[in-house]
């Protein structure tokens, strides 16, 4: 099984490496974008071509894998996760970053094999941040490996979070609350804009959790192997099992921290994808 994800590693490192150019070559400047579910969710001509040249690479090399893409599912295809082999793509996340030129965006992919994340890649082309992790394996930055911090209390904790991109009005009260509790309890808030970034902060040990209603699988199938290789957690914002696609996720440097944050915050349940 390790040479078979090895082998399915190396084809989408390659791919993603090559995707990475469309994202810087055109982070400068104003870029056009359309819609989706509401005014602060956008798709760009970027995210498309991404999504295309990931999905036609990867299933050229292995024609019996399954996809789940942001765009794809945006424009109709069924999010459906078996225990086949899954690769599940976000283009760009941080598209909004993308469209302002604000350089955090990356290109994120995951793999699950029997409904269980394997495979993470999360790169930055923008700052030269390459994000990777298979099961078993480590985690690492442009080769180095990486460690989550060792941070348990929230009170000392750095925390990403987010806004999302919805407007709905009740997860907009949640939101607020959450910031509340946030900026009074723990040391600090960071928002990266992009799910996948944040996640990657926690591996890297620069933010100690991250937690956000609202997100897609796309967003954190990669995220969630790269903090668990890294030694972080990975579980549902009210406790118990991660679930990728309830579109809720609550992840930190160590179990303490997660349970103290999950005790403290406002609890939000999505729609699943
Ligand atoms: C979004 C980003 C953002 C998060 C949203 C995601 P996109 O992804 O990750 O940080 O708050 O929930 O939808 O739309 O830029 O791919």
């Amino acid at each position: 099984m390790t040479d078979k994800v090895d082998q399915y590693y190396d084809v989408a490192l390659s791919l993603v490496k090559t995707c990475g150019n469309l994202i810087s070559e055109h982070i400068n400047g104003c870029k056009s974008f359309v819609l989706k579910s509401c005014d602060i969710d956008l798709v760009t001509e970027i995210d498309k071509k991404v999504e295309d040249t990931l999905v036609g690479g990867l299933s050229k090399a292995f024609p019996d894998h399954k996809f789940i893409g942001e765009e794809s599912v945006a424009d109709g295809t069924k999010c459906e996760l078996t225990d086949s082999p899954t690769w599940i793509i976000d283009p760009v996340d941080g598209t909004m970053n993308f469209v302002h030129g604000f350089p955090h965006s990356s290109i994120s992919v995951g793999l699950t094999i029997n409904k269980e994340p394997v495979v993470g890649i999360i790169y930055n082309p923008i700052l030269g941040q390459m994000f990777t992790a298979k099961k078993g394996q480590g985690a690492f930055l442009n080769e180095t490996q990486i460690h989550v911090s060792q941070v348990k209390e929230f009170a000392t904790a750095l925390v990403t979070f987010e806004a999302g991109t919805s407007r709905d009005p009740e997860r907009f009260k949640a939101v607020m609350e959450n910031y509340k509790i946030l900026v009074s309890k723990g040391h600090g808030v960071r928002t990266l804009g992009s799910a996948a970034l944040n996640m990657a902060m926690v591996a890297l040990g620069g933010a100690d959790a991250y937690f956000e209603f609202g997100i897609h699988a796309w967003d954190v199938a990669a995220g969630t192997v790269l903090v668990r290789e890294a030694g972080g957690v990975v579980i549902d914002p009210a406790g118990g099992p991660f679930d990728i696609l309830s579109r809720r996720i609550l992840s930190a440097s160590t179990m303490e921290l997660a349970e103290e944050i999950s005790k403290n915050i406002v609890q939000f349940y999505p729609e699943r994808d």
